[in-house]
């Protein structure tokens, strides 16, 4: 058995095998490997006795599983209508040009990617940004300078 079908086991036993169980399934695998391979997606169908298809659907839906390697820090810029007309596109732009990443790529130390994400449920208080699970509301570019340089600064 491999190291991942092992974690998926583990998981399942811990969740269940009915099909409410693949979400904190896939959120378990999703943090303790930052990424949902696709051995991961298989060992989840085949333990849940669901299509590889199926765990795929559902994983894509929900876009904070992701289903490539990711950066150690994730950061999400809020795309949504309000944060859009607070200005998130001038907060991805000094993010981008900082990293030397565009919207949706990886540095190529695997320190950080950039993305976008849904409505975060911070509207009152966008922009917003989320750097792992961590909450960055009526960020500016001037902010966003400051914390970048400060995760840049971290190992
Ligand atoms: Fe950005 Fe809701 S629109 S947090």
């Amino acid at each position: 058995m491999t190291r991942i079908e092992e974690l998926v086991k583990e998981q399942a036993e811990k969740h269940g095998r009915q099909r409410t169980s693949l979400m904190p399934i896939l959120q378990a695998v999703v943090s303790s490997e930052r990424y949902l391979s696709e051995d991961a997606m298989v060992a989840i169908a085949n333990e849940l006795d669901l299509s590889t298809a199926d765990v795929y659907g559902t994983a894509s839906f929900y876009t904070f599983l992701d289903t490539v390697p990711r950066g150690k820090y994730i950061i999400r810029v809020c795309k949504t209508i309000t944060c859009h007309m607070k200005g998130k596109d001038e907060i991805i732009k000094t993010i981008s040009d900082m990293l030397k990443i565009k919207l949706g790529e990886t540095t190529n130390d695997r320190k950080f990617s950039l993305l976008q994400a849904n409505c975060l449920g911070w509207c009152h208080k966008g922009p917003v940004m989320l750097i792992n699970d961590e909450v960055y509301p009526e960020v500016t570019p001037e902010k966003v300078t400051e914390i970048i340089g400060k995760y840049l600064k971290k190992s």
